[in-house]
C-alpha cells in the first residue's frame, strides 16, 4: 500500500474544521505521524488565496495548540496546505479541485460540509474521476436523519466507493478510555466471566454536557438530542459494552460484533414509550454559574418540539444480556459535563456482615472530563473490635500517565479526531462504523422518534442547570435502581 498523497476536507473553513481537524492534522504532523509529502488541501466556498487559508488555519492551529504550539512544525505544516474554492453543486469546482491535486496518487476526501451536500460531493467528486480505488472518503455525522435517507445517502456513496473505502467516522470511538474499555474486556481475562446478566445488574451511560447548542441551532433543532448523540455515540458505547469477544481486531470482526448487538436491541413499543423513554427540553437557569436562555429564547422564541435531553431504558435480547436494562441520558445544559459508563454488579447473594450496609461492585469509566477507570469494593476499616466494619473504596485502575503523550515536549491529551484521522490515513477502519451498523442504529431509534411524533409525545421542560425533567428519575427508579451523580 502507498501513503496517500493529498487529504482534502471540504468544509474546511468550518466549525469542525477549525475547532477539530486542522488542529489534529497539525499534531500528528508535529508528532511525525503524517506520511512525508502529504498535502492538505481545504475545501469550501469562500473565495481564498493559499495564503489567506494558511494565515486561518494558523489562528484556529495557535488558539487550540495554545503552549504547544511550535513555531518550527507550524512551518513545516503550512508547506502541506492549500486551498480549491468552489460551490459543491458545481462540476467546476471538482475540476478545478482535481488539477489542484495533479500529480498525488491516494487521495483521502473528509466531508464535513452539511450532510445535504454530501450527495452533489460525491457525484461531483465522481464526474472528476476522483473517486476511483484508492481514493478514500470519509463521512461526518449525521448520515441522515432516518434509517431511509441513511440508506439513500449511503447507496449514493456506495455507487461511487466501495465499502472498504467508506471511513463514517464517530469521533467517540476514538476517545482514549473507549479504547482501553476494549482492552480492559479483553485484555483481562478477569471481567469476562462475570461480564453478563448473572453478575451485572444495570448499565448506565450518561454523557452531559454544560454547553447548550452554540449557534448550531438550525441543525440542532432538525435533530435533537437522541438523532444527535443517542443514535451514533451512545449506541456506539453501548456496543463495546455489550458485544461479544471479536476474533481480532481487524475492522470487519469488531464491527460484525457490534451489529450483532444493534440488531439485538429491542424495539421500544408505542406503549413502552412512557415507561422507557423521556423527552426534555431545557428553559432558562444556571449552568457554569451563569444565568443562560432557555433553548428557544436561544433563536428568538419560536416554539419548538426538539429534545435538547433524552434518557431511554434499552434492553438487548440475546442470551448474555436478557432482562438487563442499558439506561442512556444525554443532555444539554446539564450540571456538570461528564461522560461515563456505570457497570453496576450485583449485590452479594447473603450478606454476613449482618448491620453493615454493602454497597455492590460498581466499574466506571468515566470518559469526560477526566479519563478514568475505577472499581468500586467493600473492604474492611482498620480497627481492633471483633465486628466488622466495612466502607466501600474506589481501586483506581487508570495511570494519570496513560492519558497524555508527551510526543512533541509538553504533556497533553490527543484530540480523539486525531487517533481516528491517522488511522484513516494508515487504511484501517476498525474505529470507524459500517454501513449495516450505522443502518441498524437508526432503524432502533426511528422506532422512538416516529413513536414520539405519532403519539405527540412532548419534551417536558428542564431548567437549565438541572439534571433533566423528574421523568428521568422515575425512568430508572421503576426498576429500584437511580442515576450516579
Ligand atoms: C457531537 C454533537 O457529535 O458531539 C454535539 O453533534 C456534542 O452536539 C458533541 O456537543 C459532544 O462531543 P464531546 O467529545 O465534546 O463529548
Amino acid at each position: 500500500m502507498t501513503a496517500p498523497g493529498a487529504f482534502i476536507i471540504f468544509g474546511a473553513t468550518g466549525d469542525l474544521a477549525r475547532r477539530m481537524l486542522f488542529p489534529s492534522l497539525y499534531f500528528l504532523d508535529q508528532d511525525g505521524h503524517l506520511p512525508v509529502g502529504l498535502r492538505i488541501v481545504g475545501a469550501a466556498r469562500h473565495a481564498l488565496s493559499d495564503n489567506d487559508f494558511r494565515a486561518q488555519v494558523e489562528d484556529w492551529v495557535r488558539e487550540r495548540a495554545g503552549e504547544h504550539f511550535s513555531n518550527e512544525a507550524w512551518a513545516a505544516f503550512s508547506e502541506r496546505l492549500s486551498y480549491s474554492n468552489g460551490d459543491a453543486t458545481e462540476p467546476d469546482t471538482f475540476h478545478r479541485l482535481k488539477a489542484k491535486l495533479e500529480g498525488t496518487d491516494e487521495k483521502i476526501f473528509y466531508l464535513s460540509t452539511s450532510p445535504a451536500l454530501y450527495t452533489p460531493i460525491v457525484r461531483g467528486l465522481a464526474a472528476a474521476d476522483l473517486s476511483d480505488a484508492p481514493n478514500r472518503i470519509i463521512v461526518e455525522k449525521p448520515i441522515g436523519k432516518s434509517r431511509a435517507t441513511c440508506e439513500a445517502i449511503n447507496t449514493v456513496i456506495a455507487e461511487r466507493f466501495t465499502e472498504d473505502r467508506i471511513f463514517r467516522i464517530d469521533h467517540y470511538l476514538g476517545k482514549e478510555t473507549v479504547q482501553n474499555l476494549i482492552a480492559l474486556r479483553f485484555g483481562n481475562a478477569l471481567f469476562e466471566p462475570l461480564w453478563n446478566r448473572h453478575a451485572i445488574d444495570h448499565v448506565q451511560i450518561t454523557i452531559a454536557e454544560t454547553i447548550g447548542v452554540e449557534g448550531r441551532f438550525s441543525y440542532y433543532d432538525e435533530y435533537g438530542a437522541t438523532r444527535d448523540m443517542v443514535q451514533n455515540h451512545m449506541l456506539q458505547l453501548l456496543c463495546l459494552i455489550a458485544m461479544e469477544p471479536p476474533t481480532n481486531l481487524r475492522p470487519e470482526s469488531v464491527r460484525g460484533e457490534k451489529v450483532k448487538v444493534l440488531r439485538s436491541l429491542r424495539p421500544v413499543r408505542t406503549s413502552q414509550l412512557q415507561s422507557q423513554t423521556v423527552r426534555g427540553q431545557y428553559t432558562r437557569g444556571v449552568t457554569d454559574g451563569k444565568t443562560v436562555p432557555g433553548y428557544v429564547e436561544e433563536e428568538g422564541g419560536k416554539p419548538s418540539d426538539t429534545e435538547t435531553f433524552v434518557a431511554l431504558c434499552a434492553y438487548i435480547d440475546n442470551w448474555r444480556w436478557a432482562g438487563v436494562p442499558f439506561y442512556l441520558r444525554t443532555g444539554k445544559r446539564m450540571p456538570e459535563r461528564a461522560s461515563e459508563i456505570v457497570i453496576q454488579f450485583r449485590d452479594v447473594p447473603h450478606s454476613i456482615f449482618g448491620a453493615n450496609p454493602l454497597m455492590a461492585n460498581r466499574l466506571t469509566i468515566r470518559l469526560q472530563p477526566e479519563e478514568e477507570i475505577a472499581l468500586l469494593i467493600m473492604n474492611k476499616t482498620p480497627t481492633l473490635g471483633h465486628d466488622y466494619e466495612l466502607k466501600p473504596l474506589s481501586l483506581d485502575l487508570s495511570l494519570d500517565d496513560a492519558f497524555t503523550d508527551t510526543a512533541g515536549g509538553i504533556p497533553r491529551r490527543r484530540i480523539a479526531y486525531e487517533r481516528l484521522l491517522l488511522e484513516a490515513i494508515n487504511n484501517n477502519s476498525t474505529l470507524f462504523v459500517r454501513r449495516d451498523e450505522a443502518e441498524a442504529a437508526w432503524l432502533w431509534i426511528d422506532r422512538i422518534v416516529d413513536g414520539w411524533a405519532r403519539t405527540g409525545m412532548k419534551p417536558a421542560p428542564y431548567p437549565a442547570g438541572s439534571w433533566g425533567p423528574a421523568g428521568a428519575f422515575a425512568l430508572t427508579e421503576r426498576n429500584g435502581h437511580s442515576w450516579y451523580e
